[in-house]
């Protein structure tokens, strides 16, 4: 036993013995940096190109880059067959190098690549594993399965080899490529593939796959193998299964929506310690420009929308000269016609254009966006192109200007629901080209990453460059595709490669669909705060100002339109006065809420009259009786409960400290007060714990006259303000009475609390 376990040891320490000497001793010297060159085939400067020259300018590679500006023949990559052309301009630089005995030759694909480590670790990587060339290798075979017997068995690791990465000396390498002699549209991956299953070739040219990606990862059907490694420096992406650091990272077949992912954190581009390192690469600075650029700006109303007046008063905020802004505008809902209607005529001559599409047009979605779009592409000066959708509510001014100095082709801001996960991109897509998360999704719409994100879908709100219309984008009708929703469909437009036909052809029977690869990225950036989205659900167009009812639905908006702006401070800075023992005063509405909710009433319209009789109430009869309507009356006894514990329980809390209201009320009313019908309320008690009175219109302006009293204390207030609440308890110590309005009309809303 004790032998046999010691001759085991001993083996194994051998065998590890003589690979390090085959490695690091017996004369091979490392290789220099220097003498590595990287080979790339590039027809255009795609985004994923300069991302790949931006990854291997970090590292320092020398790169070659062949093919730039001719015309793509290669086939459609990824989906069917080809790429020889790629072997054909390798075979032709190959030529010159042959001899270069020393020179290792690194020839890899660019548009979906990325370096995630420098040229010294691949050499040496590609020193140990002591062959003379070596290919990537994947789990699954391509093109032909029938090969798969030919392929030599592996233990363990990825037995097929993958075209788009191979690494080898010089003149081995040009002996494989020379032998190339088919077409640019044949496929360059059944090329090697038929040169390394060659018993005879493989030894000779001592070829050998790199089975564990120690340097190649290409990540089809290998998604579930890698993981981001975050370091100090950079980051990595780590192999699980082999426990390596691949130093090619390759997105191959229909995984570049993952290497996106990858790449917007590998090599350097964000990472914990230092956050964003490359976000203000390639930005500009408008106030070096002569003037600003034009932007057509696209506004789409698709439903009914809450809070559409403070969207059209947004964008009349946004900090750009607006003689520099066009707008065009689709109304898809007969409700808001008059919305539209009074701000047309209110600004219509503010832009330097201004184009409303209405209802009656019956345009789809996608034929509306559609029209946006081409209003810019069309229009040369059109620089940007600003698409918002009407639930989107921008309240970062900037939010134009930001955009544009980012300088990327199509850039969104992150916008969210409040509170919510929801926003206006994804992180990842399922297979089906449905919503998937993807694992820095939460951190991203939270903002505990911030940077510049390729995704692969937005909606609601992004800029597209009026260039990128022009050209990668040059064909229209980009929001209708099969039965995805036109956003989607935009998105997939972008990302995915386009036909081309070429015209030019000599031969009008090789008259052929070409494919231009065009992977536009798109970006989403949470560097700032923009705006959030608001929601459209549960929007009841039925009443006569429907906000009012949004308190549930879309709080935030519903407390910036309705609560006024000093409310706050009554906490902050003890904002709020005593005019009489006990009785409190203090902001609470805005206008605009006031005003809606004396419309709402006047609308509905069926004032009491001020009778003892009382239907309304239980027993029949009201022995102070006002006119007036009730909360109830107009469907809006929940919300204003609800405004009542959100906003007058607080302002309770602090006054009558120790006294936690239920912020319960049966008796919620809107009184009117006016000479010819009720003038005034004779001295009585409420029944409540607490009532509060909020006025709702000016004294002097709307009404003379009216205030309140205060028997116990001889204490009268003459001049209420709009707005402002008064808070006084209701039963024993404060007697009070309702002044006579001596003209006009005054309006009051009022809730005995607590009764
Ligand atoms: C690349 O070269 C520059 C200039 O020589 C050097 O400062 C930098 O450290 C190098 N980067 C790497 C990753 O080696
Ligand atoms: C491949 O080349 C290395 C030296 O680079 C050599 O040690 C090894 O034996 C060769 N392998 C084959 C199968 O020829
Ligand atoms: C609007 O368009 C839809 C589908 O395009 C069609 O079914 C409908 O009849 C049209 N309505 C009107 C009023 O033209
Ligand atoms: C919308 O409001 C009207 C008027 O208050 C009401 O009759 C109707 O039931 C409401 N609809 C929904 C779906 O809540
Ligand atoms: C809020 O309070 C400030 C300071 O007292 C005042 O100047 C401002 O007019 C108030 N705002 C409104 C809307 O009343
Ligand atoms: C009530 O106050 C007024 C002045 O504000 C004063 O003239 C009057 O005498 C007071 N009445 C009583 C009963 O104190
Ligand atoms: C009453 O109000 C009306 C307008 O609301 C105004 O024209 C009139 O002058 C007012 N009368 C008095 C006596 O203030």
């Amino acid at each position: 036993m004790e032998y046999r376990k010691l001759l085991v040891l001993f083996c194994f320490s051998w065998t590890h013995f003589i690979s390090n000497v085959q490695t690091s001793g017996s004369n091979q010297q490392p290789i220099l940096a220097e003498k590595l060159l990287v080979l790339t085939v590039a027809t255009q400067e795609t985004d994923g190109y300069l991302r790949f020259m931006q990854s291997a300018n970090y590292f320092n590679y020398s790169v070659m880059v062949l093919g730039m500006g001719e015309e793509w023949r290669g086939g459609d990559v990824g989906r069917s067959i080809g790429g020889g052309q790629k072997v054909r301009l390798l075979k032709q630089a190959m030529e010159g190098l042959a001899n270069e005995e020393d020179l290792v030759v690194l020839s890899v694909d660019s548009y979906d690549l990325i370096f995630a480590g420098g040229p010294d670790e691949i050499l040496r990587k590609f020193q140990e594993s002591n062959h003379k060339v070596l290919f990537s290798a994947e789990g699954l075979i391509w093109p032909d399965k029938r090969l798969q017997d030919k392929y030599p068995p592996v233990r363990s690791g990825k037995r097929y080899l993958n075209s788009g990465g191979v690494i080898g000396y010089a003149p081995y390498v040009n002996k494989i490529v020379e032998q190339w002699n088919l077409h640019d549209n044949d496929d360059d991956q059944l090329f090697y593939t038929k040169i390394y299953l060659d018993h005879q070739q493989r030894a000779s040219l001592n070829m050998s796959l790199d089975h564990k990606c120690q340097i190649f990862q290409n990540l089809n059907g290998a998604i579930d193998e890698v993981l981001l490694k975050f370091g100090t420096e950079r980051v990595r992406v780590r192999n699980t299964v082999f426990d390596t650091l691949p130093v090619v990272v390759h997105g191959n077949a229909n995984t570049k929506i993952y290497l996106n992912y990858l790449g917007n954190y590998i090599p350097n581009a964000w990472n914990y310690e230092r956050g964003c390192s490359v976000c203000n690469h390639n930005m500009v600075d408008l106030s070096q420009l002569e003037k600003y650029p034009s932007v057509l700006v696209g506004v789409f109303i698709q439903q009914p929308t809450p809070f559409l007046s403070e969207f059209l008063q947004r964008l009349l905020t946004l900090d750009y000269p607006k003689d520099q802004l066009k707008l065009f505008i689709h109304n898809n809902e007969v409700y808001h016609e008059r919305h539209m209607q009074k701000f047309w005529e209110e600004n219509k001559d503010i832009f330097s254009s201004f184009k409303v599409v209405g209802p009656e047009e019956n345009l789809s979605q996608g034929e509306a966006r559609n029209m946006g779009m081409d209003l810019c592409r069309q229009d040369p000066s059109c620089d940007y192109y600003f698409s918002i959708d009407a639930d989107v509510m921008l309240t970062n001014k900037q939010t134009l200007k930001i955009l544009m100095e980012q300088n990327r082709k199509i850039i969104a801001p992150l916008v969210t629901r409040h509170g919510k996960l929801w926003s206006n991109f994804w992180g990842a897509l399922s297979l089906d080209g449905y919503y998937a998360r993807s694992e820095d999704y939460i951190d991203i719409v939270q903002s505990k990453r911030v940077g510049l994100w390729n995704i692969p879908y937005m909606a609601h709100i992004y800029l597209v460059k009026g260039e990128v219309l022009r050209n990668e984008l040059q064909e229209r009708n980009h929001f209708v595709l099969e039965k995805l929703d036109p956003d989607m469909a935009l998105s997939r437009h972008a990302r995915e490669l386009t036909n081309h036909r070429e015209k030019d052809s000599p031969n009008p029977e090789s008259f052929h669909m070409l494919r231009v690869p065009k992977g536009i990225f798109m970006f989403i950036t949470n560097r700032h705060e923009f705006g959030r989205l608001i929601s459209t659900a549960n929007f009841n167009t039925s009443h006569y100002n429907s906000d009012l009812w949004q308190i549930f639905e879309n709080p935030v908006d519903w407390k910036e339109k309705y609560i006024h702006t000093n409310y706050t401070h009554i906490f902050t800075e003890n904002y709020l006065e005593q005019p009489c023992p006990d009785v409190f005063w203090f902001p609470v509405f805005t206008e605009r809420a006031c005003d809606e909710l004396v419309e709402e009433m006047e609308h509905f319209g069926s004032w009491s009259g001020g009778q003892h009789q009382d239907k309304r109430i239980t027993g029949g009869y009201e022995t102070v009786p006002t006119d007036d309507i009730h909360m109830k009356q107009i469907g809006y006894e929940k919300e204003w409960l609800h405004f009542i514990r959100e906003f007058i329980s607080p302002v309770t809390l602090k006054v009558f400290s120790g006294y936690y209201t239920k912020g319960y009320a049966v008796m919620n009313f809107v009184v009117k007060y006016t000479p010819g019908r009720q003038a005034y309320l004779r001295p009585h008690h409420d029944s409540s714990t607490f009532t509060i009175n909020v006025a709702l219109n000016n004294k002097g302006t709307d009404f003379q006259g009216g205030g309140c009293r205060f028997h116990r204390y001889n204490c009268s207030i003459e001049s209420p303000r709009k707005g402002w609440s008064f808070m006084h308890p209701g039963r024993l110590t404060h007697l009070h009475e309702g002044l006579p309005t001596t003209n006009g009309t005054r309006y009051i809303a009022v809730s005995f609390i607590d009764p």
